[in-house]
């Protein structure tokens, strides 16, 4: 993405905040309530902000939330941009890179996904300890900024070793039951068919999800640590003998909602 354009996105954001986040939080389908937790609230409507697409889809407010969450300064984007909406995959970069540019170094990126391990059950919480870029695109595709990062991200610790712990010592102390797998991006909107997730399978995908990589390789790009957390709404295609709907993956969000909130506040505190 052209570094005037975000330039002039980021110089937007600034004028209205008047401090520095430390921790950036994009929150997946239905997991948005985790905003309300936020004191001392600043909004910032993502309609407002130069560059930026607007975001379609139910369950997704469309908004950067920036305020105190359990003492630590956060920005949270409380809805994001899918590729299926018909975004450019370099437009997916944006968002990252204007929390990056506000001073963010820690990334928590949250989605609902689909289990494809079959020991997952819905309601679970899987934190992402890798991915698997199915969608055959690639946010970074195009000139790079050297300003922003290298052309050859390394991408061997996506996701960040340290905060897996992190996220793993604060899980067991508050007695949460948390998983470990790898994220495979398939573009959407369309679910998955079971012959899908049968391939999801043996390439060694553990639950499946239309968004989090894009935002993820552009995190990479530029710097930040990352800690992935995916919900676990439902069962991918054909393990179960039962359709999907997108109703059940806000109805099971609405369940977990408490548990995820309670262990992304104390990670956050421990970060
Ligand atoms: N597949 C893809 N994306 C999803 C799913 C799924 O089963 N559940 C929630 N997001």
């Amino acid at each position: 993405m052209e570094l005037a354009r975000i330039k002039e996105s980021v110089e937007y954001v600034k004028g209205i905040l008047n401090d520095e986040p430390e921790i950036g939080i994009i929150l997946g389908s239905g997991l948005g309530v985790l905003a309300e937790e936020v004191e001392d609230k600043v909004i910032i409507k993502y309609a407002d902000i130069p560059n930026m697409p607007t975001s379609t889809v139910k369950g997704h407010a469309g908004q950067y939330v920036f305020g105190k969450l359990n003492g630590k300064k956060v920005i949270m984007m409380q809805g994001r941009f899918h590729y299926y909406e018909g975004n450019k995959m370099e437009t997916l970069s944006l968002p990252v890179y204007i929390m990056k540019n506000l001073g963010v170094k820690n990334l928590i990126v949250t989605n609902a996904a689909g289990g494809v391990n079959t020991e997952f059950k819905p309601g679970d919480l899987m934190l992402i300890n890798d991915h698997i870029n199915f969608a055959f695109n690639n946010p970074l595709m195009g000139k790079n900024e050297e300003e922003i990062g290298p052309r050859f991200p390394d991408m061997s610790e996506a996701y960040s070793k340290d905060l897996i712990k992190l996220a793993k010592d604060v899980a067991s102390k508050l007695d949460v039951d948390v998983k470990e797998g790898v994220y495979l991006m398939m573009t959407g909107p369309t679910y998955e068919t079971p012959a899908e997730i049968r391939m999801v399978r043996a390439l060694g995908g553990d639950a499946v999800g239309m968004s989090t990589v894009p935002e993820v390789i552009a995190a990479n790009h530029c710097g930040l640590k990352v800690l992935g957390i995916s919900c676990i709404t439902n069962m991918a295609a054909g393990i179960l003998d039962q359709p999907l709907n997108h109703a059940e993956v806000i109805e099971t969000s609405n369940r977990v909602k408490n548990t995820f909130i309670k262990l992304v506040k104390e990670i956050v505190k421990s970060m």
